[in-house]
Formats: structure tokens, C-alpha cells, sequence
């Protein structure tokens, strides 16, 4: 199929959005940008549109959506026995990349959460997609918008090289601020349980869940066969086709490391460039979590161009954003952590 595409950027704001609207309305797809990254929607109330959204990804029928909504209205129609702390959550930390895992109703497609009772939902802050919504009038399930496996799209140009030809139109915006996908949360259970890290921290989180649980998948590999609670937390995720290797260490031990390696990359912090010898590749300084999390999937994308055999990534912090950007890391590794 030919994609359309609408730019947003130089062309014209308002028709990109009725059109998008529209193919939305008729059970199309549509990748479109938010502020985390570029989003694959599809209307939430259609099985047969989120069919073609697992299709075009070559996504695993058991890993449920997002369903993004632009306001407190729809978060009634698609979710249901709201706890108090949901409310709160809104209040501080929407629109903005947080995600709730809810009880959900029987308006939402079965396929969007695959089967499970309840509904991830997050207003999102990205302005277009918000407008997409309100038009169509439809909360919109959306996964990142690329193959499944691959780095998340951070550029409507990674999603073109994943989805061309795919889906039915794209909308041509801005590259995404935040870079990692949004903080997930379940608060439906007896304690409230961080399932993925983002750009809400754990730290802000605890301001308004005390007794927030983590979630253990976020650093450890499952065990085969285990049920997780985020079923996306089970999938290789965010690999390049290079061998890839997480590093733990200071910037000395790091270097003198890597470069003993034949056919290597170094994917470092920008401190680390004068001592690195082999071919390195910097994806911010390791103080500046937020800038790592806007820089890390279009590293990851970039890694196979290098032509090595194998890249050993410097470690961010596991504080703040850092704690996101470890999380995707150590799964584009395969869980396999080097500790100098
Ligand atoms: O920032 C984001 O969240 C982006 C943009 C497009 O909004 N979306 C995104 O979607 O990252 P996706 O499909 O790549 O990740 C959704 C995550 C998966 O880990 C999935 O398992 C989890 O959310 N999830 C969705 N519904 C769930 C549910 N009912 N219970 C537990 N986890 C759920
Ligand atoms: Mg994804």
C-alpha cells in the first residue's frame, strides 16, 4: 500500500489532522509523533484496526497497547473502578509520559489488551496527537511505531525506514523530546507496581505513591515461562543486529577495556571520547540522563552502520531518567552486563 504522508512541519497543520482524523475513523492506521515516541494508532474501539497495527509491526498477539486519550472524560469510557491514586497521578503528572494500567471496560477492543481485564492509558503531551484524538473523537491505541524488536522511532524517518508501505499514512512532526517510551504503572492491584521506567521517575512517583512496588523484571531477565506482569517486559526489545554488551564502570576502566577489542564499537559517554582508540560512537555526557534517553534508540539504530562485530555501551546511572534508559539498554544487551 502507498503511505500517505502528512507534514506537519511545513505543510498545512489542519488538514494533516482532519485527514489523519478520517483514516483513523474508517479502521486505518496512522504513525504519528508524541513526546516520548512516534506512535502506530489505531481507533481502540476497533478489533479489526488493531489486527492491522500487530500485522504491520510483527508484533506478538499477547503484548496489549496503550490507548491514549486527550482527556478526563474518556478516561471513564475506557477504564473503570478508578482508584483515588489514579486521580492524583492525572493531576501531577498528565499530559505527560505516564501510563496507568487500569481495570478497563467492555468499550475497549479485546485484541488492544489481549485478553487482560485491564487498559493502559496515558494523555499524552505532544499537541498533534491530542488534536487527532479530540477531531476524531476516538481514544487511540498505540504502540511504538516499529518493527517489533527494533529501537523505538524517535524520528518520523525511523518509523518510514520500519512501516513504509505498511500502514496507511503518517504524520510528518517534530523528533520526539523525551526519547524512551512512558512510565508504566499499575494501579489496579493491592499496591501500586512500576512495571516500565520513563520520564516520570520513580522518584517523582513516590511523591504521590508512597508505596509504590517495582517490578523486578525492569533490571532482571524473566525466567523462561514466567508470567510477567507487562508482557512487553518478556521480549527481546531494541536490538541492532550487533552483538551488544552493557558495561559497567568508571570512564578509565571503561576505555582501557574497550579498547582492547577487536572490531569493536564503543557506545559512550561524550567524556569517554578522548580515551577511547577503537571506533566510538557518544550518546551524551553520564550526568545528563535526560539528553542519554533523547539520544539512545537513534544510537541503537545507528550501531549497525559501524560495521563491527560487536558494541559494548557505556552504563547510565540507574537514577532519575537513568533508570529508563539502563532498562532499555540492558534488554538491546540480552541482560548480558560486563562489571569492571
Ligand atoms: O510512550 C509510550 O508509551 C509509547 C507512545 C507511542 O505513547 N507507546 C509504547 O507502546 O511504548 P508499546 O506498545 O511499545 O509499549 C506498551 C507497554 C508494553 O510493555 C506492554 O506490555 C505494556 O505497555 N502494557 C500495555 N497494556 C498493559 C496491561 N493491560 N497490563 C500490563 N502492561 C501493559
Ligand atoms: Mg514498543
Amino acid at each position: 500500500m502507498e503511505t500517505k504522508r502528512f507534514d506537519i512541519l511545513s505543510g498545512d497543520y489542519e488538514s494533516a489532522v482532519k485527514e489523519a482524523s478520517a483514516i483513523l475513523i474508517a479502521d486505518g492506521i496512522v504513525a504519528l509523533p508524541t513526546e516520548t515516541v512516534y506512535g502506530l494508532a489505531a481507533s481502540a474501539y476497533s478489533d479489526g484496526a488493531i489486527k492491522k497495527v500487530f500485522t504491520a509491526k510483527g508484533r506478538p498477539q499477547d503484548n496489549p497497547l496503550i490507548v491514549h486519550i486527550s482527556n478526563m472524560d474518556m478516561l471513564k469510557v475506557v477504564a473503570k473502578d478508578i482508584p483515588e491514586c489514579a486521580y492524583k497521578c492525572a493531576e501531577k503528572f498528565w499530559p505527560g509520559p505516564l501510563t496507568m494500567v487500569l481495570k478497563k471496560t467492555d468499550k475497549v477492543a479485546k485484541s488492544v489488551s489481549a485478553g487482560l481485564d485491564t487498559v493502559a492509558v496515558r494523555m499524552p503531551y505532544e499537541k498533534s496527537i491530542r488534536d487527532i484524538i479530540d477531531c476524531s473523537g476516538l481514544p487511540l491505541a498505540a504502540p511504538s511505531a516499529n518493527i517489533s524488536g527494533a529501537p523505538s522511532p524517535t524520528t518520523y524517518k525511523h518509523c518510514l525506514k520500519d512501516l513504509d508501505g505498511k500502514i496507511d499514512a503518517i504524520v510528518m512532526g517534530n523528533d520526539c523530546e523525551v526519547g524512551v517510551e512512558s512510565t508504566v504503572v499499575a494501579l489496579f492491584g493491592s499496591k501500586p507496581r512500576l512495571l516500565r521506567p520513563g520520564a516520570v521517575t520513580l522518584e517523582e512517583l513516590k511523591t504521590v505513591l508512597p508505596d509504590i512496588e517495582v517490578d523486578k523484571a525492569i533490571l532482571k531477565e524473566p525466567e523462561k515461562d514466567a508470567k510477567v506482569a507487562s508482557p512487553g517486559m518478556k521480549y527481546k526489545h531494541y536490538a541492532p543486529k550487533t552483538d551488544a554488551f552493557l558495561v559497567e564502570g568508571d570512564s578509565e576502566n571503561y576505555a582501557k577495556f574497550v579498547n582492547e577489542k577487536e572490531n569493536a564499537l564503543a557506545l559512550c559517554f561524550n567524556e569517554d571520547l578522548p580515551l577511547i582508540t577503537v571506533k566510538a560512537l557518544a550518546y551524551g555526557t553520564k550526568a545528563d540522563e535526560k539528553t542519554l534517553a533523547k539520544n539512545v534508540f537513534a544510537a541503537l539504530r545507528n550501531v549497525d552502520s559501524f560495521g563491527v562485530s560487536e558494541v559494548y555501551i557505556h552504563a547510565p546511572s540507574k537514577s532519575g531518567v537513568g533508570l529508563a534508559v539502563y532498562n532499555r539498554l540492558i534488554r538491546a544487551a540480552a541482560f548480558r552486563v560486563i562489571e569492571l
